[in-house]
């Protein structure tokens, strides 16, 4: 690198991140996520152009790099070789036609694959080239381009490669490669026409990444579609697809290549009030196989932060087929054992209702993974009180038996025993609660701003007996040190 470059690229870190790294684990962040994804400085939204590539996952979001609020889209980039421990890197791509607008022509969401085959005809070396698609609002669908692992970007000459329409509102572009039609896919939220109950995802095929012919349309989409082949996981014969929206929620059906075929309604994947634009990575190796999934925490809180906005902790979607049908399965991914830091277990231990019941008085902190099972036996409810002190009762996660249902911060959701068992896991950050419950057939993702003062956690159970089958209670040590 000459000095012209090292300079400008120190200038470009400085404009991306403003604050060295180690910042992000002060003490007086009281509301910096210490192990999900944030931005060092500045708004992000959606995560785009997640691609994994030699040994590094990639995660680029939407940025502005000029204040706290939404506006002057940017892909910001970070790296990371584990997906739980990530590297902030400079700005990826910047808006079109050195627009300085509010919204014209800046880089709205997107995606990004490997050329394997340098359709493209940019690689150089042995590096295969990036290529991310991405929405230059109201410019077109257009693509950037990375000859050195992600480091740099470029445009590409033939922009946009989709046409502005000033009718469909058209973005979003998430390309994969479909292998027996031997075709790149590109599912597009879009309008069919200036009405707005023709918004859904349109259907593109292409043989060389930058010649995009439209096939077909779902409706009932709205933003960030993705579209996903899963291997049943008690069935390895049979295959499905999971068509996703915006929110997370999902069709299940066949996909031939060029259009979807639904086999069921619309399912809810997620039933909090903070799970957005979510996206899978692509090319993550075949020995690994995952479909791994991240969403933008929409709607968190961070007071007096340098930042605003968050990532959920990344999770594994599967698909399984239980005596309803079939059913996408979602667990946060195993790397949380990276994580791992001081670790307490309870076995076989009976609760009743009561003060000096609390199994967990000696778990604190702001940072925890607990997963427990828990026998019904012949209480009415029961649950945690989470960031909880003398002075604060804290966050309440209650299971109800005889509704049925899971509540925490405002949200509901259905969720029965099975073997008259409940098992959780929870995920506590300093601004959110993710749970997945009964192994990850409802989730729920929600942000919250609690005391920063009270770090403790209770257990309870009302109306009658608890038994703890097996409880773990890890504390999670930051991404950041
Ligand atoms: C979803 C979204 C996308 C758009 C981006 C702009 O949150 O509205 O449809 O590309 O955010 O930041």
């Amino acid at each position: 690198m000459n000095i012209l470059s090292t300079v400008l690229l120190a200038v470009l870190m400085s404009l991306t991140n403003g604050v060295d790294k180690s910042e992000a684990n002060k003490e007086d962040e009281i509301y910096r996520p210490q192990y999900h994804f944030t931005p060092l400085v500045n708004w992000m939204n959606d995560p785009n152009g997640l691609v994994y590539y030699d040994g590094e996952y990639h995660l680029f979001y939407q940025h502005n790099p000029n204040g706290k609020e939404w506006g002057y889209m940017h892909w910001g980039h970070a790296v990371s070789k584990d997906l739980v421990h990530w590297e902030h890197m400079p700005i990826a791509i910047f808006p079109d036609e050195n627009s300085t607008d509010k919204e014209r022509c800046t880089a709205f969401s997107g995606s990004a694959i490997v050329d394997e085959h340098n359709l493209l005809g940019k690689q150089s070396g042995d590096n295969k080239t990036l290529v991310a698609f991405y929405t230059s609002q109201h410019c077109g669908q257009r693509i950037a381009y990375s000859i050195d692992k992600g480091r740099t970007w470029e445009k590409y000459e033939g922009n946009p490669i989709i046409p502005y329409d000033a009718t469909d509102d058209a973005r979003d572009p998430k390309v994969f490669w479909h292998e027996p039609t031997q075709k790149w896919i590109m599912v597009l939220y879009r309008k069919l026409n200036a009405n707005d109950n023709s918004k859904g995802v349109s259907i593109y095929t292409s043989s060389n990444l930058v010649d995009w012919e439209w096939k077909s349309y779902m409706p009932g989409f709205y933003e960030c579609p993705d579209l996903v082949e899963f291997t049943v996981s008690n069935r390895p014969n049979e295959k499905v697809w999971a068509m996703f929206d915006g929110d997370g929620s999902y069709l299940l059906g066949d996909f031939d290549g060029e259009s979807f075929k639904p086999t069921s309604g619309k399912i809810k994947s997620d039933w909090g009030k903070n799970y957005y634009a979510t996206q899978t990575w692509s090319n993550i190796p075949k020995e690994d196989g995952r479909i791994i999934q991240i969403a933008w925490m929409r709607g968190g809180n961070y007071p007096e932060m340098s930042f605003n906005g968050q990532m959920t902790f990344p999770s594994e979607l599967t698909v399984t087929k239980l005596p309803s049908g079939y059913k996408l399965i979602r667990r946060p991914i195993s790397e949380i054992e990276l994580l791992y830091d001081k670790h307490q277990s309870w076995e076989n231990k009976n609760i009743i209702p009561g003060i000096k019941q609390n199994k967990v008085k000696n778990v604190s902190g702001d940072c925890i993974f607990l997963s427990g099972e828990f026998d019904l036996k012949t209480c009415d409810n029961f649950g945690f009180m989470v960031r909880h002190s003398i002075k604060n009762p804290g966050t309440e996660i209650l299971y109800n038996v005889k509704r049925g249902v899971l509540t925490v911060l405002g949200s509901t959701v259905p969720l029965l025993p099975i073997d008259n068992k409940i098992k959780l896991e929870i995920l506590i950050d300093r601004t959110s609660i993710e749970i997945y419950a009964n192994e990850g057939q409802a989730v729920v993702s929600n942000c919250f701003t609690p005391d920063a003062k009270a770090e403790e956690m209770e257990l309870f159970t009302n109306g009658g007996e608890l038994e703890i089958v097996k409880l773990d209670v890890y504390k999670l040590k930051s991404i950041w040190d």
